[in-house]
């Protein structure tokens, strides 16, 4: 009798425990959400968006089932290419990782970032967008630029070309600019910001990149259109943020900007594990007889 009763327990703890698990394993396969444009739109005043940029298929397969949106940024000129700044990098170079990253996170919404000097007027940026469709699975291209670049996504967009917006601080500007300068500190920039983003956003971007804003005209800025925001170095108002992965994962050590949060310091992992590495081949520690054929 006891017996029988204490399997009748053990079965219902398992059922319990199968339930359970079931549960959990759907929370976490319903917070990766395939995304499209309509989706990404749809997520405004909905669910905080996550994007991170990535330049090859094995960091992109790493993030693929946490970003909402892969970017991959011309900042790869920095942090891959080694350059000062993202000025040199080309479409060919572009395609090469997008296509990298499209291999890696085949189920991923990835943006290529459109490099400097690919979209100087609207038919370059035409005939370039179409053969980023043409050579990659890129899903959408990102502009630097406010209401002076608008006219262009409106083209891209009439030949049905995904276009994500990007203004505030914009890294293509840095030699125009005189350096990199944080925006929205006057009423005349904050205007001027409200207004970049309202003529992206009616030229027909489907979301925006807000970097390097003072967090009160970022907030303006999100408030003012219907399309996500996605800020970096934008404050936590906006309604999405990005990240390029060296930084966050503490592999670029050249500089940290201040709106960067380490989340694993991954030069000093490498640094030990490289080490570690030279340490057992002096030592004759490895390979041993487990690594040999
Ligand atoms: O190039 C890049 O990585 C970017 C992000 C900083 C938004 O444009």
């Amino acid at each position: 009798m006891l017996h029988n009763f204490n399997k009748k327990v053990l079965i219902r703890y398992n059922i319990v425990l199968i339930t359970m698990s079931r549960k959990f394993m759907s929370i976490i396969k319903n917070d990766f959400e395939k995304q499209n444009i309509t989706k990404i739109k749809n997520s405004k005043n909905n669910k905080k968006l996550t994007m991170i940029t990535a330049y090859d298929a094995l960091f992109a397969k790493l993030f693929e089932e946490v970003a909402d949106m892969i970017l991959v940024g011309d900042s790869l000129n920095m942090s891959f290419a080694g350059q000062s700044d993202t000025l040199s990098a080309t479409l060919d170079q572009m395609i090469y990782h997008t296509k990298a990253v499209c291999k890696g996170a085949p189920n991923s919404f990835v943006i290529l970032d459109m490099p400097f000097g690919s979209y100087i007027n609207k038919n370059e940026a035409l005939e370039n967008s179409i053969r980023v469709y043409r050579e990659t699975n890129a899903a959408a291209v990102k502009i630097e630029g406010g209401a002076d670049r608008a006219d262009i996504i409106e083209h891209l967009r009439k030949n049905s070309i995904a276009v994500m917006g990007h203004i505030g601080l914009m890294p293509q500007y840095v030699r125009s600019e005189g350096g990199y300068k944080v925006r929205g500190k006057t009423k005349e920039d904050v205007a001027q910001l409200v207004a970049d983003a309202i003529a992206v956003e009616k030229a027909g971007a489907f979301a925006i990149v807000a970097e390097g804003i003072k967090t009160q005209a970022a907030l303006e800025i999100t408030k003012a259109v219907q399309i996500p925001v996605i800020g970096i170095g934008a404050g936590n108002v906006t309604d999405g943020q990005v990240l390029v992965w060296s930084d966050m994962l503490g592999f670029f050590e050249d500089f940290k900007p201040k709106f960067v949060r380490h989340y694993l310091d991954g030069a000093s992992l490498v640094k030990n594990a490289v080490n570690q590495y030279r340490s057992d081949v002096q030592d004759s520690s490895f390979p041993s007889k487990d690594e040999e054929y």
